[in-house]
């Protein structure tokens, strides 16, 4: 073996222990911990194994033992993050702030709208929902209310949700096109790359009145599908996870564009953030 294989494995072991070093001082609970460090140690044991077996490996042996261990440490980091996730109490939804500043989708989309959009829209979609937990689930409902606070929780709370996601799927000045398992997905499902955008474009421009174009992640087939959302909530795949969204309701680009919302669904491709769209079917591919 090589001394510049050796250092390799031996790196590798390093990153085991540093990775064990951030396990133990982590708010995961004992059990978890664990659970993930035997999996780092019986890990570490195999590159020991090959370390002092002193021999040349085959590059399939080599490869297996790095995929190995970016898998543990890749799902020791989806878990982290997973668990950082707190739980929302009913009727405490917050307004999550925007991951750029408000002028930094230009000239895509401007400042003003983006101040509206986040600061006034989403912002009462998030208080809505509130008033409609509260009623549902803080209070004993008044029988014939129901089926309106119902609505209200389905109109807004799906207004919050798909806002939230949409904000995260923009990035100033764009990431190119889709990258690594989403282009796979893509060029799987749909063709090609460009088949897919402009299918996508179509279905956006096809929305009547207010409502959203959405590619989503749809377990029971283990395949992608675009659809469009009729205001926030209406026309769902009932087992769909939203992976990206674009909003053409009119507040999303009438300051800017007014009528002409094929220019906004056209310039919007501009500033699509494909690292976070292929996060985002990872973690659905992963959490069903
Ligand atoms: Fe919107």
């Amino acid at each position: 073996m090589d001394e510049q294989l050796k250092t390799h494995l031996q790196e590798l072991i390093n990153w085991g222990e540093d990775t064990k070093e951030s396990l133990s001082a982590s708010s995961l609970s004992e059990l978890e911990i664990q659970q993930w460090l035997d999996q780092v140690d019986l890990w570490q044991w195999k590159v020991n194994e090959l370390l002092q077996d002193d021999r040349e490996l085959t590059s399939s042996e080599l490869n297996t033992i790095n995929e190995e261990g970016k898998r543990i440490f890749k799902d020791i980091k989806k878990w982290k993050d997973m668990m950082a996730n707190k739980e929302v109490p009913y009727g405490k939804h917050e307004l999550p702030t925007l991951p750029y500043a408000y002028n930094a989708l230009e000239p895509y989309i401007s400042e003003e709208i983006m101040r509206l959009h986040h600061l006034v829209h989403h912002q009462s979609y998030v208080d809505e929902l509130n008033k409609a937990e509260n009623e549902l689930y803080n209070k004993e409902p008044n029988d014939s209310m129901v089926k309106h606070w119902l609505r209200e929780q389905a109109f807004h709370g799906s207004g919050h949700y798909l806002h939230s996601i949409f904000w995260k799927n923009m990035i100033p000045d764009g990431s190119g096109e889709p990258h690594g398992m989403i282009r796979r997905q893509i060029e799987k499902d749909f063709g090609s790359w460009p088949e897919f955008k402009s299918f996508f474009t179509k279905v956006a421009s096809s929305v009547e009145g207010v409502g959203w174009a959405v590619l989503l992640w749809v377990p029971a087939s283990g395949r992608l599908a675009v659809q469009s959302f009729e205001k926030h909530q209406l026309f769902q795949l009932a087992d769909g996870i939203p992976l990206l969204v674009l909003d053409v309701w009119e507040h999303a680009y009438y300051l800017q564009y007014q009528t002409e919302r094929k220019q906004y669904i056209e310039n919007w491709w501009n500033i699509v953030n494909w690292q976070d769209v292929d996060e985002r079917l990872m973690n659905a591919r992963v959490t069903v």
